[in-house]
């Protein structure tokens, strides 16, 4: 299997992730090109069996160049993808203390919704999506980052071997 990961990154915490994702599917002898958006063409994405697409969050959305990316990405109907994003840890709120519902989040964090929704319109496959935590608007990643995508690149072998 060869997977084809795609993500834009801008301050390094995606590229992180990225990074880690491809050092788990290695010790599974799965290999993974990791490519930042900013260096590939959408209308000419190489071929693989699984296309991974990860974005940072922007005013609860994925950032622009992310958007325009997926919109333009030339893939035929069925291909599977997975979606692996970096997005602000929920906060509690000032007043209460309360930490939001995940109904309450959804209604303006919508990173993977998009996302989704951008690929699905080509009819395009998921086969998974998860999302990686950081705790300033910069980063860090939260702690035991690497175990949430190690654990994320079990489920997506574990998936892809059925
Ligand atoms: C101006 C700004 C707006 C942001 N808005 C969101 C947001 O709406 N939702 C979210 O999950 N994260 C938001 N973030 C945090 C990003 O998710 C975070 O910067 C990103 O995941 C870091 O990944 P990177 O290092 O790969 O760029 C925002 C960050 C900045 C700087």
């Amino acid at each position: 299997m060869k997977i084809a990961y795609y993500h834009a990154s801008k301050f390094g915490n995606g590229a992180a992730v990225a990074a880690e994702f491809r050092t788990a599917m290695a010790a599974k002898g799965v290999a993974v090109d990791v490519h930042h958006i900013r260096e590939a063409d959408p209308t000419a994405l190489e071929p693989a069996d699984l296309y991974v697409f990860s974005s940072p969050g922007r005013m609860g959305r994925p950032l622009g160049r992310a958007r325009r990316f997926l919109k333009h990405a030339a893939l035929p109907a069925g291909t599977r993808y997975a979606l692996l994003t970096t997005e602000g840890a929920p906060r509690p709120d000032k007043n209460t203390g309360q930490m939001p519902t995940a109904e309450e989040t959804a209604r303006w964090q919508k990173v993977r919704p998009i996302m989704t929704e951008l690929l699905d319109a080509k009819s395009l496959t998921k086969v998974a999506e998860g999302c990686v935590y950081v705790t300033g608007m910069k980063g860090p990643l939260e702690d035991g980052w690497q175990a949430k995508v190690d654990s994320f690149a079990d489920s997506l072998a574990a998936s892809s071997a059925r």
